[in-house]
């Protein structure tokens, strides 16, 4: 029985067009982009940005998101190639199935949950923390946390959180919203959007005029600069490799790179999208360049306004509101717009997250790796309702319970991955199938791809080590649930003659 029985082009172009029983085409051009920006501008610009400037690059974090921004072109260029080619709702899984076969695509489903729903989970309990800061700290602290936090307030009293109810609420408000129809959340996503990429504008506009150059001078942290003072007391030394020049640049670019996370979310609409062909390389790669062109110009702004060695010991999460509040004297009522825009982002980047990870389970299900349940489409709605009430329980338990410093890397691991092997997989279907008609061609393979994979490769090398061996262990779990389930349920074995299909199989559609 072969691990590596791949899904032919062919049958992946037949289920791109299921029709009238499968999900429906509803997005256009514009609603893609929407998608992208409302995936990608998260807690990677409005927390990311300060820790990045303040801990390792200086107000060099532009550069640092610039580098980021160079390693995640070369992989959105691949994925413009695929998600043109084979418009299906799996993204980079389905990408694997067709050119590495059934394994490394079962391995990249389950290292895409990491970034989906795991990611999901994360952003949940950052948009807790925002809404408890805007509404001045009233949400009492055992309701907003999980139970591995404990506090002790001013008045030496110590505090245990029980259960993070923002974060389950908001996860059920946007499951509900992704049940009602994927239309209705695509615009949801389009206001919120537009709401949130104006608040930077008036940020990146306003902030501009305060500007003190002597911010940015030197651009780069030197290596004998003045330590920051943190605020008990100790000092935060830039000598280290990694903490000052290029060695900082290049570390900041792997902390901001959660900031990019998200494009690749688009190429899991790719069955939902009308005009998937053309539309899916707008949709991924005008996202993609709109955001980092915001970035640039925001990263430029922040490190201009306040002092980098201010991000060290002031602020934290709430930097931009600190920076604003602090030096752009007469404007706290943008700092109240902005933790707006951050809860705003916040929820979009769980909405889209979570429709992302919907669908890769659909399409896993379809092809019998996952239980039936995960492809069962509401017979009004058409979008996979029983697969989003099971997520929100998966991702609500996690927001809930869990808290938030376990999961924010390992989100960027499982998207880097996913990204390594698009990047691998783009080199093997120009040799597989070079006839076949590509509405989007990547340019300049294989250089493009090697880059790509030689970039993100160093971005998961960087990681902490726990990580690294939280991924790993992740990943045999996921590999005794393929051997286990998913290799016996295979629909490609079945039609392959390797299974002998069960009489549950039959009922499947
Ligand atoms: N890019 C998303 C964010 O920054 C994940 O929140």
């Amino acid at each position: 029985m072969s691990l590596f029985r791949k899904k032919t082009l062919a049958s992946l172009l037949a289920q791109a067009e299921e029709g009238e029983k499968g999900l429906k085409r509803t997005l256009n051009a514009g609603n893609l982009i929407a998608l992208g920006i409302g995936a990608i501008i998260g807690a990677g610009l409005f927390v990311r940005t300060a820790a990045a400037a303040g801990q390792h690059a200086g107000p060099a974090v532009t550069i640092s998101f610039i580098v980021a921004a160079i390693g995640c072109a070369f992989a959105g260029l691949c994925y413009a190639e695929f998600a043109s080619m084979i418009p299906i709702a799996g993204s980079a899984y389905t990408y694997a199935y067709a050119t590495m076969g059934e394994l490394i695509a079962w391995i990249i489903g389950w290292a895409l949950i990491l970034e989906y729903a795991l990611g999901a989970a994360t952003v949940s309990i950052s948009w807790s923390e925002y809404l408890n800061i805007l509404v001045g700290k009233t949400i009492p602290y055992e309701w907003c946390h999980s139970p591995f936090e404990s506090l002790q307030d001013a008045n030496g009293v110590m505090h245990h959180g029980i259960m993070n109810i923002p974060a389950l609420f908001i996860l059920l408000m946007l499951s509900v919203l992704l049940i009602k129809g994927t239309q209705e959340s695509a615009r949801v996503n389009m206001i919120i959007v537009i709401i949130k990429v104006a608040i930077v504008l008036v940020f990146i506009a306003i902030g501009w005029g305060f500007i003190n150059s002597a911010n940015h001078t030197p651009f780069f942290i030197p290596e004998d600069a003045k330590p920051a003072i943190l605020p008990d007391g100790s000092e935060y030394s830039y000598s280290n490799f990694f903490r000052h020049g290029w060695g900082g640049v290049l570390t900041g670019a792997g902390i901001v790179f959660f900031a990019f996370i998200g494009f690749d979310a688009v190429s899991t609409t790719a069955q939902e999208a009308k005009n998937p062909k053309k539309d899916m390389p707008v949709g991924i790669l005008g996202s993609l360049l709109i955001c980092t062109i915001l970035y640039i110009l925001f990263s430029y702004v922040l490190t201009g306004v306040a002092p980098y060695t201010d991000f060290v010991k002031s602020g934290k999460e709430a930097s931009v509101a600190y920076a604003i509040q602090t030096y752009m004297t007469n404007y706290g009522w943008l700092a109240k717009l902005v933790s707006f825009a951050i809860l705003l982002g916040f929820s979009s980047v769980i909405l889209v997250m979570l429709m992302g990870q919907s669908r890769v389970f659909y399409t896993m299900s379809c092809d019998g790796l996952l239980p039936k349940i995960f492809s069962d489409l509401h017979p009004k709605f058409r979008t996979p309702y029983k697969s989003n009430i099971v997520l929100f329980v998966f991702v609500g338990l996690f927001a809930a319970f869990v808290p938030v410093n376990v999961a924010g890397d390992l989100t960027s691991i499982g998207t880097l991955f996913a990204f390594v092997l698009v990047c691998l997989g783009i080199m093997i279907m120009r040799k597989t199938e070079p006839t076949i008609k590509r509405p989007f061609k990547t340019p300049m393979v294989p250089l493009v791809p090697i880059l790509g994979m030689l970039v993100c490769t160093a971005m998961i090398v960087g990681l902490p080590n726990e990580t690294l061996a939280s991924a790993l262990v992740w990943m045999i779990i996921g590999l005794i649930i393929y051997f286990g389930y998913s290799k016996k349920h295979s629909r490609v074995g079945a039609a392959a003659g390797e299974i002998l299909p069960s009489a549950s199989d039959f009922e499947k559609k």
